[in-house]
């Protein structure tokens, strides 16, 4: 299983965290690396990337039933507001050698992405259009029932 212990990993919003990831300096460029369980709580079922965001461009807004993510700057910067219906978190990403854990059942909206930015995602889930939940009050809802067991 996942020692959260071993990566660093603190309870904050529902689970989420900053993870660090491993770096190999070199003179010919660096080198980082993500491998499922190892350096991420899950496996990885998905990995997406999103680019070309115009300025002021929101992306997200929505919870996963069950999917959960992991969230790197591969290039620029970015913010990520999680929300798990009682309080808030933002996280700002701009390295490529941490990233960013999402636990199921947080609302997530990605915000201030910097020009040429590109966020790679990796997913615990195939794509499924049934585990979005794209209306806050209903996530807010849910949050306090089934979610409920996910809110620290
Ligand atoms: P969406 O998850 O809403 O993007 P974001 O949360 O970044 O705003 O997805 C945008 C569109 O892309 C939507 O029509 C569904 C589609 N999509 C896929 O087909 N496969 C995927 O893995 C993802 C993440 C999205």
């Amino acid at each position: 299983m996942f020692n959260m212990i071993k990566m660093g990993y603190s309870r904050q919003l529902n689970g989420a965290n900053i993870i660090q990831l491993p770096k190999n300096l070199d003179r010919r460029g660096n080198l980082s690396v993500v491998e499922e369980i190892t350096n991420i709580p899950f496996e990885i079922k998905r990995t997406y990337w999103i680019y070309d965001v115009p300025g002021g461009a929101v992306r997200g807004g929505h919870a996963y039933r069950n999917n959960e993510e992991f969230i790197v700057a591969l290039s620029g910067s970015f913010d990520v507001v999680l929300d798990n219906g009682l309080s808030r978190t933002t996280y700002s990403l701009n390295r490529s050698y941490y990233g960013l854990y999402v636990p199921k059942g947080v609302w997530r909206q990605m915000v201030n992405f910097s020009t040429n930015s590109l966020a790679l995602i990796m997913a615990s889930i195939p794509f499924d259009p049934s585990d979005y939940i794209y209306n806050y009050e209903h996530f807010k809802e849910l949050s306090n029932k089934e979610l409920g067991s996910n809110i620290s």
